[in-house]
C-alpha cells in the first residue's frame, strides 16, 4: 500500500496489484451472504484501484459500482473486465469525498479510507452508513492511530474508541487489530490497522421498513 499523499503516484501500485488474488477480508465478507441471484445485489468498491476485488464481486454475481479518482485505475479495471461481466459493472472516475453513494448491500473499502483526508472523513463515513441497506455490510481496512502514516492531514486514522463509535449501531461481525513492523510499497514502516466486517441490522420485522 502506498503512503497517503496528495495526488499520489499510483501507476506502479496498480501494475503491481494487477491480477492479484482478491483480498481475504472481502472473501470472508462475501461468504457471509447467501448465494446471490445474478445481478440482484449491488456492491460499491470504494477506491477500487486496479480492480482485483471488483472482478471477484462480478465473478460472484454482484452488480458493482467501482469508484476511484485515478483514471488509470478505472481504465485498467474496464480493460480487464471480461465481456460477460460488463453489464453488471459501472465504473466511475470520481472522488469519494464528493461522490453520491446509492443504496447497496455491500460497501468494500479496501485500503482506501486511510487515504481520505481527516477533515473529509466524517461526511464520507456518514454517506457510507446511509447507503448501507438493511443486512448490508461494510468491509475494509481503517488505519490505526499508531501507524507511521497516521499523522498528518492527508490520512484518516482511528483508535479503538473512535472505531467503536464509527461502528455504533452496526453488528460487528469481524474486527481484527493488526500491528507490526514491516514493509510497504514505500519502504519499511510500522503498521497498525483494523480489519472490519460490520452489518447493518435487518429491519424486516419493522412495520413500514423499505429495507
Ligand atoms: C491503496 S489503494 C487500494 C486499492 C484497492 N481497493 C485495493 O485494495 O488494492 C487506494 C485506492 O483508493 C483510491 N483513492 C484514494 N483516495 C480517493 C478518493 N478521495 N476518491 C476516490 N478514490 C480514492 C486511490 O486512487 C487508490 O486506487
Amino acid at each position: 500500500v502506498p503512503r497517503p499523499r496528495d495526488g499520489g503516484e499510483w501507476a506502479g501500485y496498480f501494475a503491481a496489484q494487477s491480477g492479484r488474488r482478491p483480498r481475504t477480508l472481502l472473501r470472508q465478507a462475501l461468504d457471509r451472504f447467501g448465494a446471490a441471484d445474478d445481478g440482484a445485489r449491488l456492491a460499491i468498491d470504494l477506491g477500487s484501484g486496479a480492480g482485483a476485488d471488483t472482478l471477484e464481486l462480478l465473478r460472484r454475481g454482484w452488480r458493482v459500482l467501482a469508484i476511484d479518482r485515478e483514471p488509470a485505475a478505472i481504465e485498467h479495471l474496464v480493460q480487464h473486465t471480461p465481456d460477460r461481466y460488463r453489464r453488471r459493472l459501472r465504473a466511475r472516475v470520481v472522488d469519494f469525498t464528493t461522490a453520491d453513494l446509492p443504496p447497496a448491500e455491500l460497501i468494500h473499502c479496501g485500503w482506501s479510507l486511510p487515504h481520505c483526508p481527516a477533515e473529509d472523513f466524517p461526511p464520507v463515513w456518514s454517506r457510507l452508513r446511509s447507503a448501507l441497506r438493511a443486512d448490508g455490510r461494510v468491509v475494509g481496512q481503517l488505519l490505526g492511530n499508531r501507524d507511521d502514516w497516521a499523522a498528518g492531514p492527508l490520512s484518516t486514522a482511528v483508535d479503538t474508541r473512535q472505531l467503536l463509535d464509527l461502528l455504533a449501531g452496526l453488528v460487528i461481525e469481524a474486527c481484527k487489530e493488526v500491528e507490526f513492523d514491516g514493509d510497504s510499497f514505500d519502504g519499511p514502516k510500522h503498521w497498525h490497522f483494523f480489519e472490519v466486517i460490520a452489518r447493518q441490522p435487518g429491519c424486516r420485522w419493522v412495520a413500514g421498513c423499505q429495507g
